[in-house]
C-alpha cells in the first residue's frame, strides 16, 4: 500500500483574530490545544515524518509539542511570508522524493477518515496534486475553487485578489493538500507574491503544476464542518459545540443516556459505561470514568473522578477523587482531591471533603468539613461536625472507626482518634482521643437561670409569653449549679 511520506501542519500564522497572550493553535477545545486535534488527524496516515511550522518567539507552542508530540519535527518560519513560503521553510531537509499531506493548525474539527479517505482517492486517481474542497453556505474570506470547462481544477483565486464572479463560486479550498513532493518544489521554486496580500501563496502552485505538464485535481469533500478553522473566539466556540455534539453522539451510541447534549460537556478520553445517565448542566473531563447505571448531575463537574457502578451524584463538584460504587453525592457536595468514597458512602448536602477516605456505608449527610480523614465504615458523622485539620501552620490527621458516631456540631481537633463503635457527643470540641466504646463529651454543663427574662427584659413580648406560661421572676434559682 501507498504509504504517507511527510505530513506538514502549518501554524506560524499570528492568530491576531483571538486577540490573546495564548498562541491561537494553544486554544482548547474539548480539554485539548487546537493543535492536538490535527495532529490527532494525522497520526493514524502514520506519515513517516510529521513536520510543525511554528512562528518565531512561539516558545510556548513549541514546548508543547515537544512534550506532546515528541516525535515530530518544529520548523521556524522567522517571517510570515504566506502559506507557500512557510511550505518552502518546511521542506529543508526533508523527503525530497513521495507524497506529502500539509494543512493547517487551526482545524480541529477534521478527522482521521476524511484525510484517508483523501489520501486514498488521491493515490487511486495518481494524480501529482490534489485540495480537499468543500461547498460552504457562506464562502466569504475563503480561497474559491476555480473548475475549468472539463470541470477540473485550474486555479485557486483567494478572496482579496477574485473577481466579483469568482466571488460568487461557494467551493472553497478547505486548505488541506496532498502533492508529489517534487512536483511540489520545482513549483514552489516559481511562486510570486504579486498578489494583494503580498504573500506566497501555496494556493498559487497548482496552476504551476498544471502549467508544468502535470496533473492537479480537487476532490470535493463530503462535510463542510469538519474543515471550519477555528481563527477567533467566536469560531472556537463554535469548533466546540460541533466537537461537544460529535462526544456526546458517540456516547449516546454506545448506550449512554444524555439528558440534554446541548448543556453537557464531555471531554475526549473521558470513560463512559452503558446505562450511564447524565442530567443536563453536566461537565465530565480528564482522566474521568464512570461505570454502568451510576446517574450524573444535573449541575455535576468532575474532573479526574473514578465513580462506581450505580453511584449518584447531584448538583456536586468532584476532583482528583473516587466516587466507590452505589455511593450517594450530593446535592452541593465539593469533593477535593485525594478523596476515596467506599461502596454506599453518603455524603449530603453543604459537605466539603478533602484528602480522606470514607469507608463502606458511612454517612456525612449533612454541612459538614472533613479534611485530611480516615473513616471507617458503618459510621455516621452528626451534621455540621467540622474535621479541625489545621493549625495554623501544619495539617493534621483524623482518624475515626467503624460503626461510629459523631454527635453532630463536633469539632474534631486533629491530630485525633476516635475508636471503634465509639460516640461524641453533640456540640463536644473532641482534644483527645476517644477510646472504642466511649462517649467523648467535651462541652459546658448547661444552667437555666430561673426567671431572668423576666427580671432582665421586663415588658418584652418574651417575658409576656413566658408569664403566660406560668413563669415568675421570684426566683432567682439557677438549675444545673450544685
Ligand atoms: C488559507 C488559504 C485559503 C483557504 C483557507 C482555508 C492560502 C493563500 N489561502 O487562507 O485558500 O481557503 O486557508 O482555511 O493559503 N501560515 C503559516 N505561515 C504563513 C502564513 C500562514 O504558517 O506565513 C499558516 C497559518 O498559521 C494557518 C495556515 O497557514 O494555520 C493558513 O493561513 P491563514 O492566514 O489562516 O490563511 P487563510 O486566510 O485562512
Ligand atoms: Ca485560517
Amino acid at each position: 500500500m501507498k504509504q504517507l511520506d511527510l505530513a506538514i501542519v502549518l501554524a506560524a500564522g499570528e492568530g491576531t483574530r483571538m486577540k490573546s497572550k495564548l498562541p491561537k493553535v494553544l486554544h482548547q477545545i474539548a480539554g485539548r490545544p487546537i493543535v492536538d486535534h490535527v495532529i490527532n488527524a494525522i497520526a493514524p496516515l502514520q506519515a513517516q515524518e510529521l513536520r510543525v511550522v511554528i512562528g518565531a518567539g512561539r516558545e510556548l507552542v513549541e514546548e508543547h509539542i515537544h512534550l506532546q508530540f515528541p516525535a515530530t519535527t518544529i520548523v521556524i518560519q522567522e517571517q510570515r511570508n504566506g502559506t507557500g513560503h512557510a511550505v518552502q521553510v518546511a521542506l529543508e531537509g526533508a523527503a525530497e522524493i513521495g507524497t506529502v499531506l500539509i494543512l493547517a493548525g487551526d482545524t480541529p474539527l477534521l478527522t482521521a477518515p476524511t484525510l484517508q479517505e483523501f489520501f486514498d482517492l488521491h493515490t487511486a486517481l495518481g494524480v501529482d496534486s490534489s485540495v480537499l474542497t468543500a461547498v460552504v453556505p457562506d464562502p466569504f474570506g475563503y480561497g474559491r475553487i476555480v473548475r475549468g470547462e472539463d470541470e477540473e481544477l485550474s486555479a485557486i483565486v483567494e478572496e482579496r485578489d477574485a473577481d466579483s464572479l469568482e466571488r460568487e463560486i461557494d467551493e472553497i479550498n478547505t486548505g488541506v493538500y496532498l502533492f508529489n513532493i517534487a512536483a511540489l518544489r520545482s513549483a514552489l521554486a516559481g511562486l510570486k507574491s504579486a498578489n494583494a496580500a503580498g504573500e506566497f501563496y501555496l494556493t498559487d502552485v497548482f496552476a504551476l503544476i498544471k502549467a508544468a505538464g502535470q496533473s492537479a485535481t480537487a476532490i470535493l469533500s463530503s462535510d463542510f464542518t469538519e474543515t471550519l478553522g477555528a481563527n477567533d473566539r467566536s469560531q472556537l466556540a463554535d469548533c466546540a459545540a460541533i466537537m461537544r455534539d460529535r462526544i456526546n453522539q458517540s456516547h449516546m451510541r454506545s448506550g449512554v443516556s444524555i439528558i440534554d447534549p446541548t448543556t453537557t460537556w464531555i471531554e475526549l478520553g473521558v470513560e463512559i459505561a452503558p446505562d450511564v445517565t447524565i442530567y443536563p448542566g453536566s461537565a465530565l473531563s480528564g482522566a474521568t470514568r464512570v461505570e454502568g447505571g451510576a446517574v450524573i448531575g444535573p449541575r455535576t463537574t468532575l474532573e479526574d473522578v473514578v465513580v462506581g457502578e450505580g453511584a449518584k451524584i447531584i448538583e456536586s463538584r468532584v476532583s482528583k477523587s473516587v466516587v466507590g460504587a452505589a455511593a450517594n453525592v450530593g446535592p452541593f457536595a465539593f469533593i477535593r482531591p485525594g478523596t476515596i468514597l467506599a461502596a454506599g458512602a453518603k455524603v449530603g448536602a453543604y459537605v466539603e471533603i478533602k484528602n480522606s477516605t470514607i469507608g463502606e456505608g458511612s454517612k456525612v449527610p449533612h454541612l459538614s468539613y472533613v479534611g485530611d480523614a480516615t473513616i471507617g465504615s458503618g459510621t455516621n458523622i452528626g451534621a455540621a461536625t467540622i474535621f479541625v485539620n489545621y493549625d495554623g501552620v501544619e495539617k493534621h490527621q483524623t482518624k475515626i472507626g467503624d460503626d461510629v458516631r459523631i454527635g453532630s456540631d463536633t469539632m474534631l481537633i486533629a491530630p485525633v482518634t476516635v475508636g471503634d463503635g465509639a460516640y461524641t457527643a453533640a456540640g463536644s470540641v473532641i482534644t483527645e482521643d476517644v477510646p472504642a466504646g466511649s462517649i467523648g463529651v467535651a462541652r459546658a454543663k448547661q444552667r437555666n437561670v430561673l426567671g431572668w427574662v423576666l427580671r432582665k427584659r421586663a415588658g418584652s413580648k418574651s417575658a409576656e409569653s413566658a408569664r403566660k406560661a406560668g413563669a415568675s421572676d421570684g426566683s432567682t434559682k439557677v438549675q444545673g449549679e450544685a
